[in-house]
């Protein structure tokens, strides 16, 4: 059997969930807990029996630990993606990457220079419908792609954005970095690059510094539209809905789930590929076949890309170029 390989997470709010992941994922082992709330770290240390730091420094230094996981405010993940770094830890980043592209950037350069691993958390890629979908899209089983469109319409509370959400500083936005992110990392892996963007921005019904509405209409480089809208002004969370079409077919997901699928014509077999089922996994594979996470920092780049195309679009009111 080979060797675990050691995990420290950093932050424990949702991060606490992926010490679950890291826990019951086959050669990975959880080994020590980071968060600047000592109750709650303390809290997660005595559910997995391991240690825990309250200044993530420290954590860096065992050696028993070769993946950091960094699931703290989204505008801390570069500084502490390029910390773990620069001491020979290998990295998964939740979701946005960062919150601008240059500190996204700096992180995938640091990586790249020490020579370590850096891997992006986008968990719904590694659903097997949404698979199903892009290995559909490159077999070309629906024609040329004309329409790609994703909507997520949810509610937050006021109470929700007491904290660090909704500011652009550790948020980097709001509906679209934050919840949209997901839907537009798929949109971006389905329909291909982005070439030019228009978008739109607005707070409706929370008192934030960023959008609690934002929609952008996209052109991309096959010649595809598309469309993005993410909202949390409504009055509960509804499935979010991803509907792509060609000339020849067409999809349509409602949370991960395939609930249409029409191919007109010969359907090709979709190859078996083997997928890594959850980023852990995928960092797993990288560094035992010492190769680039299947996510990784320049694919976790591409949808905040995107994301930051509609905001200057949006404060300048006209069409963005975007350069990927
Ligand atoms: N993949 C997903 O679906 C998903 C879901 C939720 C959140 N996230 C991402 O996870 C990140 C955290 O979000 P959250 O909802 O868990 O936030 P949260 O506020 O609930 O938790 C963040 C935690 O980080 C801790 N923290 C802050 N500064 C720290 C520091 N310097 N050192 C150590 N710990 C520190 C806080 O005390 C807190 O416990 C965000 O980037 C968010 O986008 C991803």
């Amino acid at each position: 059997m080979e060797k675990e390989i050691g995990f420290g997470v950093i932050g424990l709010g949702m991060g606490a969930n992926r010490c679950e992941m890291v826990s019951r994922t086959s050669g990975a082992k959880l080994v020590a807990v980071c968060d600047i709330n000592e109750e709650r770290a303390k809290e997660i240390a005595a559910r997995y029996r391991i240690d825990y730091y309250t200044d993530y420094h420290k954590m860096l230094s065992r050696d028993d630990i070769q993946v950091i996981y960094v699931m703290t405010p989204s505008g801390m993940h570069g500084e502490m993606t390029i910390e773990a770094a620069k001491r020979g830890k290998n990295v998964i980043t939740t979701k946005p990457i960062e919150v601008t592209l240059e500190k996204a950037d700096e992180m995938i350069r640091e990586c790249k220079a020490q020579g370590v691993k850096l891997a992006v958390d986008f968990q719904s890629r590694y659903v097997r419908d949404n698979i199903r979908i892009y290995q559909a899209i490159q077999n070309k089983n629906f024609g040329k792609l004309i329409l790609g469109e994703v909507r997520l319409k949810w509610y937050r509370s006021p109470e929700y954005y007491e904290g660090w959400h909704g500011t652009w500083k550790l948020d980097g936005g709001g509906s679209l970095i934050n919840q949209t992110i997901h839907q537009i990392d798929l949109l971006r892996w389905f329909m291909g690059p982005v070439e030019k963007v228009f978008g739109q921005i607005g707070i409706f019904s929370h008192k934030i510094e960023t959008e609690d509405l934002g929609m952008g209409l996209l052109n991309f480089k096959n010649g595809a539209f598309g469309t993005i809208l993410g909202t949390t002004t409504y009055f509960e969370d509804t499935p979010p809905l991803i509907e792509i079409h060609g000339d020849k077919g067409g999809v349509k997901t409602e949370g991960n789930k395939i609930k249409f699928w029409k191919i007109t014509g010969e359907e090709r077999p979709l190859e078996e590929e083997n997928f890594p089922h959850n980023v852990v996994e995928d960092m797993l594979q990288a560094i035992r076949e010492d190769k680039e996470p299947w996510i990784n920092g320049e694919e976790g780049r591409k949808s905040l890309e995107v994301v930051m195309g509609i905001y200057e679009s949006s404060r300048k009111g006209r069409i963005v170029k975007l350069l990927n």
